[in-house]
């Protein structure tokens, strides 16, 4: 198995307080996130600076959309994001059209799994073209005490075998990585464990040394 990428989520209120986190760990990370709290906090010029600041990386935007697909689709890939998340509970019209946009310019659709969803719905989204979801525990379960289980590791073999590229987040910390080593993992994405670690580069380590 290749090994997965590292996405560092931007989950501040403050932009300024973000692109100080980014600052010191672009370096170890492979995509950089807008988060959903940032952006609802900052807005589209986050996504603008962080594509100025950093050009090569990979540059998602989570809106974790649920309507106006088309719409939202264009304000992220304008603002210069590679990639966009669709909240899975969103129709398949949103969907596609959010997929329609993104395929024209080159960038991606992520469909954000929370909730209730099924196989047959992710059937659905790869006959749309979307080959990419990330498997997440929202922070509020995490907070009530969700752990990361046996299910979980099924529904993400079931994913990989409908043909979808998976990333996993939510409260992921280097203690959880070994839970997932026999799932094909495009990209772990940590937030908090990095942006409010006491020393990122030893953080970085932790989770990505050999
Ligand atoms: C919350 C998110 C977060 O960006 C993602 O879960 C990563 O953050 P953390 O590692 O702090 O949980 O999408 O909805």
């Amino acid at each position: 198995m290749t090994k997965p990428l590292l996405q560092l989520a931007l989950d501040h209120t403050s932009l300024p307080e973000a692109l100080e986190a980014v600052k010191v760990l672009h370096p170890y990370i492979d995509i950089i996130e807008s988060g959903t709290i940032l952006c609802v906090s900052e807005g589209m010029k986050a996504v603008r600076e962080l594509r100025t600041l950093y050009p090569d990386h990979i540059l998602v935007c989570d809106l974790k959309v649920a309507d106006a697909g088309e719409m939202l689709a264009n304000e992220a890939f304008n603002a210069g994001a590679n990639w966009m998340t669709v909240i899975c509970a969103a129709p398949l019209a949103t969907m596609a059209s959010a997929q329609k946009v993104a395929a024209a310019r080159n960038c991606e659709i992520q469909i954000e799994l929370f909730g209730h969803w099924t196989i047959e719905d992710a059937k659905e989204w790869v006959k749309l073209g979307i080959t990419q979801a990330i498997y997440h525990r929202g922070r509020d379960a995490q907070a009530s005490g969700q752990t990361w289980g046996q299910k979980d590791l099924d529904l993400m073999k079931q994913l990989s075998d409908v043909g979808i590229q998976l990333s996993v987040t939510g409260g992921i910390t280097p203690e959880d990585l070994h839970l997932f080593c026999d799932i094909s993992v495009k990209a772990f994405i940590a937030g908090r464990a990095l942006a409010q670690a006491p020393d990122p580069a030893e953080s970085i380590d932790a989770i990505w040394g050999e």
